[in-house]
């Protein structure tokens, strides 16, 4: 077959209907925890105004620098799919002045979002994502509830031994701070650096430790202790220049974020990793942990799953104060996370549970009862799944689509029993077929689907 005229857009994909079950069955999952944590769901739109997410995300961040869907509408708006919801969502906890519904507000929300990346295995252009927001503490109870919250999400998916790494990224006066002390250790490697890393050096140099570059990537494995790290090809001569700038930086460790924290921040991180031990989270504090959004203050956190290899994030989240001062709205502390449900349900791949396919019944007419299969199915379909065919086709060809399709039942209208008020179910569990009084219908497909030891053992076990 020659290659269809039309295919879905780069990056995107089609989730056909042997696939919805997996995600039906994980995002209602999800949506149990959530809710019994009380956070109610909130929808926004799938597009805004391009500069909500310039102001939030941040105009250095690769989000908005490469990744944005920016367009204009017919009136010439400046707008952009959504490439996450927390901006989205602050502007509406702002427009609908949620705050005076009450102080502290737990939301969360599922959609697809859109991002303009590279796609590969675990990186879409439209992907979707499960998260959750608390608006208004700035109690690090909220940070640490909040990553329970993830980890159990994640549990009730089935995923065992999850680790979380965390990280303080302090307040933007601390990350000046952490600036310059990075510049300072990174001096005799500066012209190593990728040219993106040494321009993040001026505008973001936090940045610098989420690089990809095999040579920062090396260099900063020094700096964590485990480096220096393998840098692909290279000529002997600009290898040895390399090694001997870098035996340079062995003297000094790399500064860590948390060591520069003020006071404040220092506390709330001390709280929230206490708050962690109390609950038994495991958790690892990851120093070289950056978040690719700028609004991050204080607490940041992912979960990563390498089996998925480059794009191993499942999942990360962290505290983001200064973000609705920011949209224009009185400074209002918030905490959130987002789960990538694309990456998530690949690596659940060979875990996730084997899905029960849906019970459904089938009902199959004669000549002579044709006529009556559209209102006998409608009124069965107010209690269970059913099944029939539009087509006329012969009682032989629908027994056949019943059994193909995988009905648990066929429920036969007869000529003859259709007269007498009678139905004929054939089991096609057992083959076994039974005449029943159509008022007796529903009975008898109950005791059917449902054995009468079944429901005995059940009794017992009460
Ligand atoms: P994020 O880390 O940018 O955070 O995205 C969260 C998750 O979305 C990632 O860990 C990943 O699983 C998934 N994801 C991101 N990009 C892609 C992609 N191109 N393809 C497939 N999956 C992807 C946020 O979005 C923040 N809004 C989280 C948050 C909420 N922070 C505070 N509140």
């Amino acid at each position: 077959m020659s290659a269809p005229k039309h295919q879905a857009p780069r990056g995107t994909r089609d989730l056909l209907p042997h696939e919805t079950a997996r995600w039906q069955w994980a995002e209602a999952k999800a949506r149990e925890v959530l809710e019994r944590y009380t956070y109610r769901e909130i929808r926004t739109p799938m597009f805004e105004d391009f500069e909500l997410f310039a102001r939030t995300s941040g105009e250095s961040s690769d989000v908005v620098q490469k990744e944005m869907y920016r367009f204009k509408d017919l009136k010439g708006r400046d707008l952009a799919l959504r490439p996450e919801a927390t901006a989205g969502v602050c502007r509406a906890y702002l427009e609908h002045n949620l705050a005076a519904q009450g102080r502290v507000h737990r939301l969360w929300y599922a959609g697809p979002m859109f991002r303009y990346g590279r796609p590969q295995k675990g990186r879409y252009r439209q992907f979707w994502q499960i998260g959750a927001e608390v608006i208004g503490t700035a109690a690090p109870g909220a940070d640490v509830e909040m990553i329970a919250l993830f980890v159990d999400v994640f549990e009730a998916w089935g995923f065992e031994n999850l680790s979380v790494a965390v990280n303080s990224v302090g307040t933007p006066a601390t990350r000046r701070a952490y600036g310059d002390a990075l510049r300072n250790w990174l001096q005799p490697v500066v012209h190593w650096l990728s040219d993106d890393s040494r321009q993040r050096l001026e505008a973001n140099p936090m940045r610098i430790l989420d690089s990809k570059d095999p040579i920062d990537r090396g260099i900063l494995a020094i700096g964590e202790g485990v480096g220096p790290g393998i840098w692909g090809a290279m000529d002997d001569e600009k290898q040895k220049r390399l090694e001997a700038d870098l035996s340079k930086l062995h003297r000094k460790e790399m500064p860590k974020m948390v060591d520069v924290l003020d006071p404040e921040s220092r506390a709330h991180w001390d709280q929230v990793l206490g708050g962690l031990e109390q609950l038994g989270i495991e958790h690892a504090i990851d120093h070289g942990l950056v978040r690719g959004l700028d609004y991050y203050t204080r607490t940041a956190f992912e979960v990563h799953d390498r089996s998925l290899g480059a794009q191993s994030a499942l999942g990360g989240g962290g505290r983001y104060d200064g973000l609705i001062e920011a949209l224009g709205g009185p400074a209002t502390p918030g905490v959130g996370f987002s789960i990538g449900l694309d990456r998530t349900l690949l690596a659940l791949e060979d875990r996730s549970p084997a899905l029960t396919p849906l019970t459904f019944l089938y009902v199959a007419a004669t000549e002579g009862t044709r006529g009556f299969v559209a209102g006998f199915v409608r009124a069965l379909r107010t209690v269970y799944a059913v099944d029939h065919d539009l087509e006329g086709r012969s009682l032989n060809a629908q027994m056949k689509a019943a059994d193909k399709a995988g009905a648990r039942l066929v429920l036969i209208l007869g000529d003859d029993e259709w007269k007498k008020g009678e139905i004929v179910i054939k089991d096609l569990a057992d083959g076994t077929q039974e005449t029943v009084d159509a008022d007796d219908l529903v009975d008898a497909i109950d005791r059917k689907l449902e054995p009468p030891d079944a429901a005995e053992a059940l009794e017992d076990d009460e």
